[in-house]
């Protein structure tokens, strides 16, 4: 028998890929389960994208390796794409990396910064990804919290309180993931003076930023904030893509350098039809964000209606694909998840998959249909 290499006992197999093999069982028994524990959008992507991507395969270099860097046309599109949404206004040439989604950024930003022993402050609750991709590496998580007494803030005051020399990357995702937390213009300036005094680099994880948000925001809008900062972005979200894996790091070209450094090593560039159809997805009008928002507005307050019957709470101002609410205060997130799912075969997220400070939250899913929320509603009713 041959062993699995140490780094892999730092880690255990994403809590969904084990709870979405339970609940696939549960509905080859039968039981009609109604899934919004996860995250993937179940709309379409713009109908030129996908006429696009069908078209590019006639390309002769369709079938080709591609840049590492991607087509000069998909970084263009990136940087206009920023400049016209965040007015961040960035070098095609130099200041963007094309990514197969942004979790796999998250591998290569801390590959390529990271040192063993390294610390990383990582948000609590937070995207489970950050923790993971640390612990691979051997470098030492610092969560810090994020409560709701706070705005699902980081509370820089206290952080400063802590020795941060061996401190090299802190994640952060505004609007927040599962918190649904909107990040402030005076925050992001205090984060990056924070981040500028502690020689810290600063990720902000913005894949939710224009999903039930009307300000979105990017942290590398902040004077200065190139200096310490990298943004990642995504399409999954914002144009129904999740599985196409399109993202995005954007920042300082020294920094986009090392990265490259590490993924050129990796991988080979991203199929053409993907990167043509990504491009059409980019160039979209404000009002593939309206048409985008309506629906979520719809869905989301049947979700509250959901919760409401279940006598959660919630936060009505919160951004993003999902629901984030308090359970009853007599259970805690995994019993009552599974006490829905047991009952009333409905399934959610509890809280303390993203951690500790997760106990006593659950998050309700927006991909899914007005049909399927009502259905499940009447289940409880
Ligand atoms: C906070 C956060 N970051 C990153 C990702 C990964 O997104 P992508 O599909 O771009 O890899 C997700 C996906 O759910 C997320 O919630």
């Amino acid at each position: 028998m041959i062993e699995a290499a140490q780094r892999l006992q730092t880690v255990e197999e994403y809590y969904f890929s084990k709870k979405l093999r339970e609940v696939r069982l549960l509905q080859a028994n039968g039981k009609p389960i109604i899934n919004l524990g996860i995250g993937s959008p179940d709309l379409q992507p713009p109908q030129k994208v996908i006429s696009t991507l069908c078209e590019s395969l006639k390309d002769e270099s369709a079938n080709q390796y591609q840049s590492y860097q991607g087509l000069p046309e998909l970084r263009e599109a990136m940087v206009s794409f920023y400049k016209e949404q965040f007015q961040v206004f960035l070098s095609p040439a130099t200041e963007v990396l094309p990514l197969m989604g942004s979790k796999e950024g998250i591998m290569h930003i801390s590959m390529a910064f990271l040192n063993p022993g390294d610390q990383v402050l990582i948000p609590n609750p937070g995207y489970p990804t950050y923790a993971s991709v640390t612990k691979l590496l051997g470098a030492e998580l610092v969560l810090y919290d994020l409560t709701e007494e706070q705005n699902w803030m980081p509370d820089l005051e206290l952080l400063e309180k802590q020795d941060l020399s061996k401190v090299k990357i802190m994640w952060v995702n505004y609007p927040n993931m599962p918190t649904g937390a909107k990040a402030t213009e005076g925050f992001f300036i205090r984060l990056v003076a924070f981040a500028k005094k502690h020689q810290i680099l600063i990720v902000n994880d913005n894949p939710y930023s224009f999903i039930l948000n009307d300000a979105p925001r990017s942290l590398l809008s902040i004077p200065g904030a190139k200096d310490v900062c990298l943004e990642m972005n995504s399409l999954s979200k914002t144009f129904n893509m999740s599985g196409w894996r399109v993202g995005m790091v954007l920042g300082k070209s020294d920094y986009i350098n090392h990265i490259i450094k590490v993924k050129s090593n990796m991988d080979s560039g991203m199929f053409y039809g993907i990167q043509k159809g990504a491009i059409e997805a980019l160039k979209c009008s404000k009002l593939w964000f309206v048409s985008l928002n309506n629906v979520y507005e719809e869905r989301r307050k049947l979700v509250w209606e959901l919760a409401d019957s279940l006598n959660c709470t919630y936060d009505k101002g919160a951004a993003g694909l999902f629901v984030w609410a308090k359970t009853p205060a007599f259970l805690k997130s995994e019993e009552f998840v599974d006490l829905l799912l047991k009952e009333h075969d409905i399934f959610i997220a509890p809280g303390t998959i993203f951690g500790s400070q997760g106990e006593g939250y659950v998050r309700f899913s927006l991909c899914a249909s007005t049909e399927v929320i009502e259905e499940a509603i009447s289940r409880i009713k």
